[in-house]
């Protein structure tokens, strides 16, 4: 059987709207807030009420999908092969919760638990990041991806240049805080020559948001110890079709998978410094 992703990917970026509709007019506050692991793991009554909207659509038009979302996740039911919706109704909960405004709802498509449609919506900047596997990547319906300058897209010599996106994530002790402090101090330290590392880090809040950043050619790099399938699934396509990387968070892991909580993703670099050889030198610094 061969299936429509085009129409999928429709029928996703409707549902964005939809959501977003729901999560721009909505109250959140930070005393009402509810939290699952410890207390930086945020969730709110919307990040509920969007997953449901979306299951119940998706589930009523595509019955013989899976369908894997953030807030109903088991761990009885894992990731299979077959065709499945993967997602995030509030990617950054926490700035949703703060009235920052980087948070987005994420949609994703997978096949053989490789994405193929994705769909990324921040409701707040009316930012929307779509892609079909094999045609391309576009902000707000037309614009490809990456952004170029004038009619080019920069070319990136190495770290040292760049614009780097950590997250903190909500897991704050331990081995992976550990690896986590060692990559923001040695990424963010001064060189012994005293040239800087990188430009400068940012952490956006959202995983989904700084994979479309990457794909925009806007930030150069992003990495992250601790993320789900639902938080990287609908960006990775969109990362891919627009020339970028999506590769593991630890050395050697050159083909993560979906679920593989470790992430690098690298922007495309035409002409400029091996996407590969840029994952090693950001790699060198996770583990010290
Ligand atoms: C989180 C955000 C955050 C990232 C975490 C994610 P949520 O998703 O994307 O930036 O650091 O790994 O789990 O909880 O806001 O949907």
């Amino acid at each position: 059987e061969s299936i429509d992703l085009k129409e999928i990917h429709d029928v996703l970026i409707d549902i964005a709207a939809e959501a977003g509709k729901v999560i721009t007019s909505s109250l959140p506050t930070i005393n009402s807030t509810d939290s699952k692991k410890n207390s930086s793991d945020l969730v709110t009554e919307y990040d509920k009420a969007v997953e449901s909207m979306v299951s119940q659509r998706l589930k009523a038009k595509y019955p013989d999908y899976d369908f894997h979302g953030e807030e109903t996740y088991s761990p009885d039911h894992p990731l299979t092969d077959k065709p499945t919706f993967i997602v995030d109704p509030i990617d950054g909960t926490t700035n949703f919760v703060h009235g920052f405004p980087s948070s987005c709802i994420s949609l994703g498509f997978a096949i053989n638990r490789k994405p193929v449609v994705g769909v990324v919506y921040n409701a707040f900047t009316s930012t929307l990041y779509s892609a079909i596997k094999g045609q391309g990547a576009f902000l707000n319906h037309t614009t490809p991806l990456p952004l170029k300058q004038g009619d080019k897209l920069e070319a990136l010599d190495g770290l040292d240049k760049a614009l780097i996106a950590l997250e903190w994530g909500s897991e704050r002790s331990g081995p992976n805080w550990e690896t986590k402090l060692q990559t923001f101090a040695s990424l963010g330290k001064t060189r012994e020559n005293g040239g800087a590392m990188v430009h400068s880090i940012r952490s956006l809040g959202s995983a989904a948001l700084n994979i479309c950043a990457v794909a925009s050619g806007v930030l150069d790099l992003y990495w992250e110890g601790g993320c789900w399938a639902w938080d990287v699934c609908a960006g990775w396509i969109i990362l891919e079709e627009a020339g970028g990387i999506m590769v593991g968070g630890n050395k050697g892991d050159w083909d993560p998978a979906i679920d593989g909580r470790a992430y690098t993703a690298v922007r495309p670099s035409p002409g400029g410094k091996g996407q590969k050889e840029l994952v090693e030198e950001l790699w060198r610094h996770v583990h010290g």
